[in-house]
């Protein structure tokens, strides 16, 4: 099928970057993205493109160049979808918070819904792409779904998973280490593949069966995921041993088998993949009664909650067994550098523990605002909306943050932490002034010489 004009439903972290990407590659293909949420669709159209709903480098660049042109946002969701020829399924699948496989199964409400808005509008014949991160044999049920409507389109399902990180996704969906696709039709498998054939070479182009292409998605994950749970198990060992985490990572990795990324031991994995994906494998394992395997990848999570855990006990027992009334400053909310996603963010979670032992919360974060801080300590459903502003501001300032705390936390590894004035962040701080680091970016020794006390994640 020749491709004229691509539908994306959800405007979120995979849809806005990667069709941006898309619609500035093929210049000749009219790629419009859909949002039920009128605001978010608002904002990808502002003309400020600092107000874009999402903070990707390189991102903003690219929008300006295309949009207008071949790349639109809009809150026309059935036209959009009846004038496509291919429609990309990237909305948002959380993790069930509500009955059967409660925290562990994919919620695929919104992935039905658009499945069902599809069948309903549809009149031609449609490839629909399913962009999400979903569990194994979905396309299955999207198939259903959109093979019941009694009418006579003809509807084919790819699995087209997206493999880009936030933070770097511009590059890695110009530059990507490999685009696969899983389906049944070969002539929607190459309509589908000449689109990225505008930028990717064909030998980096992989075409599976669907049920590969969406468990290759959940082990890829689960398989970056191990490898920082890996490294932080260690990490607690070398703080018993007097190894160093950092050392032993450089040693490993420079191994060609093992492979030096992903070995940064931290406070743990944040984002809205890596558990979520992780969960979702853990559950399908479970239900075809497969406990070594379930039980087997679990441990990957538990292994970072315990990190997080460990993390704010640490700091805990350092303030001398008590932080209550205390102010500490935390550097970072985003689950990683460069986004402004804070998605299972594992400062969320430290946060939360300090605030049961009535800290005082102060944040700063270049590319969070405090609005965002205090919506995701209220998700937690822990103490109430009241009690979690009164315990946690949010500041514009890094040394205003910091003024007056009995302590510093770094959960977030933003290159401009390394740049500050730490002596002056010292000097304004109570005494002894303590750094907790949980991204290992600053120097031990130049913080120690300065006055703190240091302490980093497994060393
Ligand atoms: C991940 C996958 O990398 C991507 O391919 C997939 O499409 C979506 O999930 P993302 O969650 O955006 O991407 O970020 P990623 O860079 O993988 O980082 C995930 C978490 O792991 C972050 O909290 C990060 O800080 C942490 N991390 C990463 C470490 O703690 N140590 C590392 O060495 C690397
Ligand atoms: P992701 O990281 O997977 O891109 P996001 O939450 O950032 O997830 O984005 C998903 C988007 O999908 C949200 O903006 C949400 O409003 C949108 N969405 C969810 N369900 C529908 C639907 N049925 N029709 C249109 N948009 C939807």
């Amino acid at each position: 099928m020749k491709i004229t004009k691509i539908c994306c439903i959800g405007a979120g972290y995979v849809g806005g970057p990667t069709m941006a990407v898309i619609a500035k590659k093929n210049p000749h293909i009219k790629v419009t993205i859909v949002d039920i949420n009128a605001e978010r669709i608002a904002a990808w159209n502002d003309k400020d493109l600092s107000k874009l709903p999402i903070y990707e480098p390189g991102l903003a660049e690219i929008v300006e160049e295309t949009r207008g042109k071949n790349l639109f946002f809009s809150t026309e969701i059935d036209e959009t979808i009846k004038e496509s020829e291919m429609i990309f399924i990237s909305v948002n699948t959380p993790t069930k918070t509500y009955g059967k496989g409660k925290g562990m199964a994919a919620d695929l409400k919104y992935v039905e819904l658009c499945a069902r808005n599809i069948a309903e509008v549809a009149t031609t014949d449609k490839i629909v792409v399913e962009k999400s991160t979903l569990p194994v044999r979905t396309a299955q049920a999207i198939k259903s779904i959109l093979h019941n409507t009694g009418s006579d389109v003809n509807f084919s399902i790819l699995s087209n998973p997206e493999f880009l990180a936030e933070g770097t996704a511009v590059q890695d969906l110009l530059n990507p280490d490999r685009v696969l696709i899983g389906g049944e039709s070969e002539e929607a498998i190459e309509s589908l593949a000449n689109v990225y054939g505008s930028w990717v070479s064909q030998d980096r182009i992989l075409r599976t069966n669907v049920w590969s292409s969406e468990l290759s998605k959940l082990t890829a994950n689960a398989f970056l995921a191990q490898r920082i749970s890996s490294i932080n198990a260690i990490s607690e060992l070398c703080e018993h041993t007097e190894a160093n985490v950092n050392e032993v990572a450089k040693a490993i990795g420079m191994d060609s088998r093992i492979g030096p990324k992903f070995l940064n031991a931290s406070i743990g994995f944040g984002g809205s993949c890596f558990q979520k994906d992780i969960l979702n494998l853990v559950y399908i394992a479970r239900s075809y009664n497969l406990q070594a395997v379930a039980d087997y990848w679990e441990q990957v999570i538990i292994l970072n909650d315990h990190q997080k855990r460990r993390f704010s006990d640490h700091l805990i027992s350092t303030l001398y067994n008590t932080v209550s009334g205390k102010k500490i400053a935390m550097l970072g909310w985003a689950f990683k550098k460069d986004t402004n996603d804070t998605r299972e963010s594992a400062a969320i979670y430290v946060a939360d523990h300090l605030l049961n032992e009535q800290a005082n919360i102060a944040v700063y974060d270049p590319k969070v605002n405090g609005k965002k801080v205090q919506a995701d300590l209220n998700y937690l459903n822990t103490r109430t909306e009241e009690e979690n502003m009164e315990l946690v501001q949010s500041f514009n300032d890094p040394y205003e943050v910091t003024n007056d705390a009995h302590a510093v936390a770094i959960m977030t590894e933003w290159d401009e932490f390394k740049t500050y004035d730490w002596k002056k962040i010292y000097n304004q701080m109570k005494k002894p002034a303590f750094i907790f680091d949980g991204r290992n970016i600053l120097n031990k020794e130049e913080m120690t010489k300065i006055g703190f006390e240091y302490s980093s994640i497994g060393q």
